[in-house]
């Protein structure tokens, strides 16, 4: 086991021993490839360095007591990587290179999975990208798919406290019809001026809206979002918005809770009568929601009044990382084990 503070790691980049490569060349994926290096060599007229042909995605590694590491629902996430792949054309991984290429990569890097009870996990990064040249605009005919691993704490640096966020109406992250719901890196881009504004004021993210009508909650920043009432979890049914991995586990173990669960559009002024909200992601996790300022109107929505998280958020906050950390039953069959 590495010799890291892991209690007081962040979501930041660091080096780990090596990651893995594969290219799609002549119309077809070539074999599994370990590197040491943190660099790619790639040619200049690459799609993804000009036209955005890009996509990842974001999962966690855990160590259970007995020290095996679990991983979290990968299929989910590979299946997301295929209809990112499809909806902007690029070559698609198949779920067994995929498979391989994530085991391989965590097993490799097994010093650096933090140990059970540091509340750190290790992220996933697997990334594909059009690597292949074209000066016209079309999609590639050559591919690199990689992952790197990075042993991370949370994603906001309150971990499970309340973080206050901001709605941004005069930013849009993603069309109506366009890519919202891929992971693609043009979405993040387009994120960053409203991400950014909001941290220069003192938030932890700004909050999308639909971006046709300006009326409904899309999600917050690299995280979808659900409110609490009435013994309901309600979150966001958007077009545009990443369908999450967390969100969709969380509406089940709501449901398992005995809870009602909603997914449908969610208007700016019901926060108003929301008693919890939350954000969540695999970086995420859960991150409770204290205010929400409307940047437009002023208007201040108090989540959290007494700057705790609420119960329910807690519950689900601990039932889901307790699956996740081999404490609680994994009853869905979310859960492999990196043999
Ligand atoms: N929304 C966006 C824009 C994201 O980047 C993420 C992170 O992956 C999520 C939502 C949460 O998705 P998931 O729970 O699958 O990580
Ligand atoms: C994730 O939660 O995995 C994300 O991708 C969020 C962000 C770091 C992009």
């Amino acid at each position: 086991m590495k010799d890291i503070n892991w209690k007081e790691l962040s979501f930041a980049y660091q080096k780990t021993n090596y990651n893995v490569r594969c290219y799609f060349r002549n119309g077809e994926w070539g074999e599994l490839e370990t590197s040491s290096s943190e660099y790619i060599n790639i040619h200049m007229a690459a799609t993804a360095l000009h036209y955005g042909q890009e996509a990842f995605e974001g999962m966690k590694a855990f160590r259970d007591k007995k020290g095996n590491i679990r991983l979290f629902r990968w299929e989910d996430n590979w299946q997301r990587m295929k209809n990112s792949a499809e909806g902007i054309m690029m070559a698609e991984v198949p779920k067994e290179k995929f498979k391989e290429a994530i085991m391989k990569v965590v097993k490799l890097n097994e010093e650096y999975v933090p140990p059970h009870g540091t509340g750190a996990s290790l992220y996933i990064r697997p990334l594909l990208i059009g690597s292949g040249p074209r000066v016209g605009v079309k999609p590639a005919d050559e591919y690199l798919f990689a992952v790197f691993v990075i042993p991370v704490g949370p994603y906001f640096k309150e971990g499970f406290k309340p973080v206050d966020m901001q709605i941004a109406k005069d930013y849009d992250r993603a069309a109506p019809q366009g890519t919202g719901r891929l992971k693609v890196g043009g979405n993040y881009a387009a994120s960053l001026r409203a991400g950014e504004r909001a941290h220069d004021e003192g938030y932890a993210a700004s909050i999308f809206l639909d971006a046709k009508e300006k009326k409904y909650i899309d999600e917050a920043g690299p995280a979808n979002f659900f409110g609490i009432k009435d013994n309901t979890y309600i979150t966001p049914k958007s077009e545009s918005i990443l369908p999450s991995i967390t969100n969709k586990s969380l509406m089940q173990l709501a449901e398992d809770m005995g809870l009602k669960v909603e997914r449908r559009p969610v208007p700016v002024e019901e926060l108003e009568t929301f008693e919890e909200a939350g954000a969540c992601g695999t970086a995420a996790v859960i991150s409770p929601v204290g205010k929400i300022l409307d940047r437009t109107s002023g208007k201040e929505y108090v989540i959290s009044k007494d700057g705790n998280p609420g119960p329910i958020s807690t519950k689900l906050f601990e039932r889901l990382q307790g699956i996740q950390y081999g404490d609680v039953e994994d009853k869905h069959g979310w859960i492999t084990i990196v043999e």
